[in-house]
């Protein structure tokens, strides 16, 4: 790779930079971070959303993802405009997409977002514009899908007449510390001339390292083995905690033990399930993607079977405990602790959660949630009421509320048994009680 390709710190006049205009397609979690990062280094920015309630709050700058302190403060310096309408494509130096690459309920990618995009700028692109996708796609998704679409609609093409390129988002909505700003990045494009205009507009909006890739299909692949990595570890760890509830080992512990190697291990965590839009959806990208080209991704596969076992495993567990005290699942008060899919997120996409309550209702429990940040999903107003009405608890979501939850308030409010999702709660203090505790892997 040369010198100016790998060295270069790019700088960008002001004044030219005040001239110079971005478009964000789609601006969720990763899009409204980057919009306004973009208007805060001086570029006039546009973000388009089909949501206008999303678009009025924007605009009156009130954040719509409730919770990310970072970002509510950002939006609320109204760096960006938000708008449903196309137009600013045409006028635009750089557009950037960031809609969502979901999968179908059989677990199959779904680019109808992506395409949909690229169909909607191709009506106003021009020549020597940038286009960047940042949304997570396959390998491959680029060269196959996203050029010929942008080609064909306007008889331009890329790499020639307007340039395309790949720059993954990492963001991990709620990080107190890693932010759309400082998270290192890695790029690829179609062109040489795209990949320099990629580095010189990452290198300047960005404070972390900004890595080159030798073509758009390498910065393709790696955010997907990114979060494979993630699912496989996970999978693994959720694996060793049905196998040592058997032998009667407490996993959390063991990988305490373990973590005491300086080098070649790496902590992951067994849980309820794995959710978010990235981990449990990213794998499928390139299991389809390879299987197209005739190869067989077994581990991947593997992986995801073992991660979406895990809600009704839980709800075993749950099943088991209530036996242990000769009482049935059907009829019994469940409270569920949490719908989000992590901690302190109002965020449920693909969350356990939504498994475990879908299995304890088919089972016959009467259950009733509680989510501090998700008061639309919850069916109860507070964390008292919930303990009032609930004779067993499953915590799916660690959220700093429910961590919180005292031995005495679970004995006062006559908890019977506890299964801890997340194993955030102080087991060996609840085991001494006559509370029935259960962690996944303790
Ligand atoms: N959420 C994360 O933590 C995260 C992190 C890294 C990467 N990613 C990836 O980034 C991409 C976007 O994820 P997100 O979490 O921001 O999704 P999101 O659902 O929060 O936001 C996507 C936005 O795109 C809009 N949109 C949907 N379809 C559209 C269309 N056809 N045209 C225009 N806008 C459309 C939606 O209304 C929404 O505002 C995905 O590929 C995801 O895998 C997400």
């Amino acid at each position: 790779m040369s010198r100016d390709i790998k060295k270069n710190k790019f700088k960008v006049k002001r004044k030219k930079r005040k001239s110079m205009m971005i478009t964000i397609v789609g601006i969720g979690y990763v899009g409204l971070p980057l919009a306004c990062l973009c208007g805060e280094k001086g570029y006039k920015t546009f973000g388009i959303s089909k949501d206008r309630k999303k678009i009025n709050q924007i605009n009156n700058g009130i954040s719509p993802i409730k919770g990310d302190i970072y970002l509510e403060k950002m939006i609320s310096r109204k760096f960006f405009t938000a708008t449903s309408s196309y137009d600013s494509i045409s006028k635009s130096d750089i557009i950037i997409i960031c809609v969502p690459t979901p999968v179908d309920e059989r677990y199959n990618p779904d680019l109808t977002p992506v395409k949909q995009s690229c169909r909607n700028i191709a009506k106003h692109l021009k020549k020597g514009q940038l286009i960047i996708i940042e949304s997570t796609v396959n390998p491959g998704v680029c060269e196959e899908v996203v050029k010929p679409l942008l080609e064909e609609a306007t008889g331009l093409q890329a790499g020639k007449d307007f340039y395309l390129a790949h720059c993954p988002e990492r963001i991990n909505p709620g990080d107190p510390h890693w932010n759309v700003r400082n998270i290192p990045r890695c790029v690829g494009a179609l062109s040489r001339q795209g990949l320099l205009k990629s580095l010189k507009f990452y290198r300047h909006i960005l404070e972390g390292e900004v890595r080159p890739m030798k073509s758009i299909k390498e910065a393709e692949a790696t955010k997907i083995i990114e979060n494979s990595f993630r699912d496989i570890n996970i999978a693994f760890v959720n694996e060793l905690a049905k196998s040592f509830e058997v032998l009667g080992i407490d996993l959390m512990d063991v990988i305490e033990g373990a973590s005491t190697k300086p080098f070649a291990f790496m902590a992951h965590y067994p849980s309820c399930g794995v959710g978010g839009h990235c981990i449990p959806v990213d794998p499928y990208y390139l299991i389809e993607r390879a299987k197209l080209a005739g190869f067989d991704h077994r581990f991947l596969k593997l992986a995801r079977e073992i991660n979406n076992s895990m809600p009704s495993y839980t709800v075993d567990l749950l099943i088991k405990s209530l036996n242990d005290l000769k009482k049935s699942i059907r009829g019994t008060k469940v409270g569920l602790l949490g719908m989000a899919y992590k901690a302190n997120v109002a965020d449920m996409r693909e969350s356990p959660a939504v498994d475990i309550m879908k299995i304890l209702k088919k089972q016959g429990a009467m259950v009733e949630v509680f989510d501090p940040y998700l008061p639309d999903q919850s069916t109860v107003k507070n964390l008292e009421e919930l303990l009032k009405k609930s004779e067993a608890l499953i915590i799916a979501t660690d959220h700093n509320e429910f961590k919180q939850l005292s031995l005495s308030l679970l004995k006062k409010n006559g908890i019977k048994v506890v299964i801890d999702g997340k194993n955030c709660l102080n087991n060996k203090l609840i085991k001494k009680s006559k509370i029935i505790y259960k962690g996944v892997g303790r």
